[in-house]
């Protein structure tokens, strides 16, 4: 589950944490730390709170009780965006905001998916959702 640590290490701070701007990259000086390469991800950093501030973790269960992550972006202060791959079938979708450790941080739940209506799950076209949560 290697990909799961690794969008562990990507996730965000918005506009909870006063000192970070939404939408605004933070510098990555924070405490002198700075970006430093990591084997979790091909080509991946390790990140610090604040830096990706649109950065959601999405924390999925399906009918069949399995669970799964994906990340989405914060594109206003209620609505994400996603990929349809990532939503389809689940039976629950939860938010997290704010962390860089996925077991971390308050899951706000999910109350409406839209799914991109041509999205072809064959050939991943249109693979794009937008989910609304109560943030
Ligand atoms: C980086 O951001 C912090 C927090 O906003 C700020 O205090 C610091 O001056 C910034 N450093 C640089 C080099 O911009
Ligand atoms: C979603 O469920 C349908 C019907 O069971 C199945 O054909 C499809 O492969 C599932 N899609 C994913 C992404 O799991
Ligand atoms: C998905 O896209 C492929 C390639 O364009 C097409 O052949 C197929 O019919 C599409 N499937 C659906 C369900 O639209």
């Amino acid at each position: 589950m290697r990909s799961t640590i690794t969008i562990s290490l990507i996730l965000l701070f918005c506009p909870f944490v006063t000192g970070f701007i939404c939408g605004i990259r933070g510098n990555g000086t924070v405490n002198g730390y700075f970006e430093k390469p990591s084997n979790d991800i091909y080509g991946g950093c390790y990140t610090i709170p604040g830096e990706y501030p649109w950065q959601a973790l999405l924390w999925l269960t399906y009918n069949d009780g399995h669970q799964f992550i994906c990340g989405a972006t914060l594109i206003s202060d209620e609505f994400l965006l996603t990929s349809a791959s990532c939503v389809t079938n689940a039976t629950q979708i939860q938010v997290k905001l704010g962390i860089v450790d996925q077991m971390k941080g308050t899951p706000y739940n999910v109350f409406k998916v839209t799914i991109h209506p041509e999205y072809n799950s064959s050939y991943f076209l249109n693979n794009i959702a937008v989910i609304q949560a109560r943030l």
